[in-house]
């Protein structure tokens, strides 16, 4: 069964089509990327699925349910984690609150534990900051718990992102542009945080411009071209699809 299963999906903004009748299906815990110029529409894509922006027509089902018209924190309750194109982390509390911040929509706190501050409550808090501590470490920064996310380098912060992400225990993890701006060295520990994600059966969908990285990682790629799905296939296929070629990585190269 698709995890996604997204149906003629269409934004449009004023005179421009961000997304023209984009139809694709995600295969449940995969590996997808969706690739495409700048402009094509990408994060247009990942902000329609998660309740950022409404789209102008189309269907979006989550799990086989029509989530086309819910809100973001709706979205997010339903298991579907997102990181930003352009990072958003809060920069004056520590990696270890960023991470914690991620697990708010999580149904498992009690609010009358909230209110009164019971022991229960206490010791799930103290559950809750040790979990974080192990996703921390999971995407390679339990040395940084400690650090104000403000003064981690960018690509840092991105792996920050993901682990807030990952306290939740995502369904579905969306990741826009994961590996801009790292250095080679972050984006190797980036393609393992990835790879071992998948592995532990989230569904991963990423937007990527490095080629090399959805290469390596993804199962299966989209590419987007103004607004237009243009092909989808294997990463082999799609990489040697002279539409793709003219499209994406033609113009690149030149
Ligand atoms: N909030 C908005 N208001 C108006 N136009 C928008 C808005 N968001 C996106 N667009 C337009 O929609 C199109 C697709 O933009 P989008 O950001 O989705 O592309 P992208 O593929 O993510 O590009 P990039 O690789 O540069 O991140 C562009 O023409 C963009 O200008
Ligand atoms: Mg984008």
């Amino acid at each position: 069964m698709a995890a996604l299963s997204v149906r003629e999906l269409s934004l449009r903004f004023g005179g421009v089509d961000a997304l023209a009748q984009v139809s694709l299906e995600v295969p449940d815990r995969s590996l997808f990327a969706v690739i495409g110029p700048n402009g094509a529409g990408k994060t247009s894509f990942f902000n329609c699925l998660t309740g950022y922006y409404r789209p102008t027509g189309g269907s979006v089902l989550f799990d086989g349910r029509d989530i086309t018209r819910l809100g973001a924190a709706d979205v997010a309750a339903l298991g579907i984690r997102r990181t930003f194109q352009n990072v958003r982390v809060f920069p004056k509390l520590s990696a270890r609150e960023n991470v914690l911040a991620g697990a708010h929509l999580r149904a498992s706190a009690s609010v009358l534990g909230t209110l009164f501050g019971t022991p229960a409550h206490r010791r799930g808090e103290r559950e809750l900051a040790e979990e974080a501590d192990r996703w921390l470490d999971f995407v390679g920064l339990a040395d940084k718990a400690a650090v104000l996310a403000g003064d981690l380098p960018y690509g840092v912060r991105k792996r920050l992102e993901v682990a807030r992400a990952l306290i939740a225990h995502p369904a579905m993890l969306l990741l826009d542009e994961p590996a801009a701006g790292v250095s080679s060295v972050e984006r190797e520990e980036l393609a393992s945080v990835i790879r071992r994600t998948a592995a532990d059966g989230v569904t991963v969908v990423m937007i990527e411009h490095d080629v090399e990285l959805v290469m390596q990682l993804a199962a299966g790629v989209a590419v987007l071209d103004r607004g237009r799905l243009l092909v989808q296939g294997s990463p082999e296929a799609v990489r040697a699809d002279p539409r793709v070629v003219e499209a994406y990585l033609g113009r690149r190269q030149r």
